[in-house]
């Protein structure tokens, strides 16, 4: 699969999104080793901080169904029924359930915008010096 239907996806994912408080609605898609893309979308709450992100709901999704092993993550976000005009970079604790479960080096963040335009970086890049299961083995 390429980035730009990875990242097609997570547009349709977006649409999903439950946003009554931000109305900053998030689509993410995630692809497993197997070429399976799981789509999440952040889900608010009116206690604010049982909202999840786009990128754990897919994740959570994904590990649900026994994925362990995950190539790459696309991310769109921007205001509610408006097109994304800038990137919209995962929060720190959707980096570090990444860290859980994908390659530091390997597992690609790819950021996608309405206009087309894409960023990608690593794990690492996002999380550098960070704490992992192998810190604990
Ligand atoms: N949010 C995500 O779902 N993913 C991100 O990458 C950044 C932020 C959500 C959380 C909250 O529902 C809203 O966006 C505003 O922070």
């Amino acid at each position: 699969m390429d980035d730009k239907t990875l990242v097609a996806a997570a547009f349709e994912a977006r649409e999903h999104a439950y946003t009554p408080y931000s109305h900053w609605a998030v689509g993410a898609a995630l692809l497993t080793s197997d070429g399976t893309v799981y789509g999440g979308c952040n889900i608010e709450n009116a206690a604010y901080t049982p909202s999840n992100c786009a990128e754990r709901t897919a994740f959570f999704r994904a590990l649900y169904d026994g994925h362990r092993s995950f190539e790459a993550i696309a991310v769109v976000g921007g205001p509610e029924g408006q097109e994304a005009p800038d990137f919209c970079a995962p929060c720190g604790v959707c980096r570090q359930v990444m860290r859980e479960f994908c390659s530091l080096d390997d597992f690609r963040i790819i950021l996608g915008r309405s206009d087309g335009q894409m960023r990608t970086y690593t794990l690492r890049e996002l999380l550098p010096e960070s704490f992992g299961p192998e810190n604990l083995a």
